[in-house]
C-alpha cells in the first residue's frame, strides 16, 4: 500500500477520503483538517488563550499536540475523577504527556471541589454514572477556564462521537439537542466558549496521529462506560461504515447544513447559584452544590454513625 500523495509505504487507508498515507502525510492532513475546522467555525483567534480539557485519551492529547503546533497558546486541564485505577493511569499519561511537550497542565482533584470522586458520588446520589460525572465535569471545567481567564474550553470530541451523538438525538428526535448540536457554543457570562475542533476527524485517523506522533495515551475506557447507549450507537455506525465509507461524515455534515431548521429551545432564564455563584438555569444552588451537600451530609451521617457505634 502507498501513500496516495508521496509514493512511500502507506500506515493507514481513509476510505471516506480515498487515501492511502504514509506517517508524514497522515501528520499533515490530521493538522490540516484541525486548522480548517478553527478557521471555519471562527472558533477562536491566535490571540485567545485556550484551555484543552485533557483526560489522557488520544483525543484530547491529539488534540493539545496539534495546537501546540499550529502555535496557539493552549493550556491543559485534568479533572482527577477518582475513578479506581483508570483516573491514576490517565493522570500519569496526561502529566507525561505536559512534562515532555513543556506545556502546562493544570491538575483538579474532582475529590477536593467535591468531597467525594466520581466513584463515591455515584454510591451515595445513586444516579446514572455518565450523567452525574457529566454534571461535575461541565461545572468544573467551565469554573477552571473561567477562573483561569482562558477565552474558550476546548473539548477531543471526534467525527465517532459527534455522529453517535446525532443518531442518538435524531433517534429520540430530541429538537432542543439537535438545535444545540454544533462544533462551537458561544460563551454567554460567565459561560466560557466551547469549541470541538476535531469534529470532522475519526478515531482511527487520531489514534494513528498519536502512535506517529509519539503520544503514548490510555487505551481503556471509563469502567462505567460499560454498556452506555453510545457505544451501541457507535457500533451500529461502524457497521454502517464499513459497508458505506463516508456515512458517518455525510452524516454530520449534512446535518450541520440543516441545524438551523431544528427550533432552539426556549432560552431559560440564567439565575447566579447563591452558594458558587456561577450560572444555573433553576433558581437556588446549582446542580454541583446541591451534589456536594449532598455529600456533606453523607459524610456527616456516616461520621455520627461512627461516633454512636
Ligand atoms: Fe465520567 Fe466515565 S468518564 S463516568
Ligand atoms: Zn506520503
Ligand atoms: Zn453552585
Amino acid at each position: 500500500m502507498k501513500c496516495t500523495i508521496c509514493k512511500k509505504p502507506a500506515i493507514i487507508k481513509l476510505r471516506h477520503a480515498n487515501l492511502q498515507l504514509c506517517p508524514e502525510h497522515l501528520v499533515a492532513r490530521v493538522e490540516k483538517v484541525v486548522a480548517e475546522t478553527i478557521r471555519k467555525f471562527k472558533m477562536f483567534t491566535p490571540e485567545e488563550r485556550i484551555l484543552v480539557a485533557v483526560s489522557g485519551g488520544k483525543d484530547s492529547l491529539a488534540l493539545w499536540e496539534v495546537l501546540a503546533k499550529l502555535g496557539y497558546r493552549a493550556d491543559g486541564v485534568y479533572l482527577d475523577l477518582g475513578i479506581g485505577g483508570y483516573s491514576a493511569r490517565s493522570r500519569e499519561y496526561s502529566e507525561e504527556f505536559a512534562r515532555s511537550r513543556g506545556l502546562t497542565l493544570h491538575v483538579v482533584p474532582v475529590r477536593r471541589e467535591l468531597g467525594a470522586g466520581i466513584d463515591e458520588l455515584v454510591k451515595i446520589a445513586r444516579g446514572k454514572p455518565c450523567s452525574l460525572c457529566g454534571t461535575v465535569k461541565r461545572y468544573l471545567l467551565n469554573r477552571v477556564a473561567l477562573e483561569g481567564g482562558y477565552d474558550v474550553l476546548a473539548t477531543g470530541h471526534n467525527l465517532d462521537d459527534e455522529a453517535a451523538t446525532l443518531l442518538g438525538n435524531v433517534l429520540r428526535w430530541e429538537e432542543g439537542y439537535l438545535a444545540r448540536q454544533y462544533p462551537v457554543l458561544p460563551g454567554e457570562g460567565k459561560l466560557v466558549r466551547r469549541v470541538k475542533p476535531l469534529v470532522f476527524l475519526s478515531e482511527r485517523e487520531i489514534a494513528a496521529y498519536c502512535i506517529v506522533s509519539g503520544i503514548r495515551y490510555i487505551y481503556e475506557e471509563c469502567p462505567h462506560a460499560a454498556g452506555a447507549r453510545s457505544i451501541v450507537l457507535k457500533h451500529v455506525l461502524n457497521e454502517l461504515e464499513d459497508r458505506y465509507p463516508g456515512t458517518k461524515l455525510q452524516f454530520l455534515r449534512g446535518f450541520l447544513k440543516v441545524r438551523d431548521r431544528f427550533r432552539p429551545p426556549e432560552p431559560v432564564e440564567l439565575h447566579y447559584c447563591p452558594s458558587c455563584g456561577m450560572p444555573t438555569t433553576s433558581e437556588g444552588p446549582c446542580r454541583f452544590c446541591r451534589l456536594k451537600e449532598r455529600v456533606a451530609r453523607e459524610a456527616l451521617r456516616v461520621t455520627g454513625n461512627d461516633a454512636a457505634a
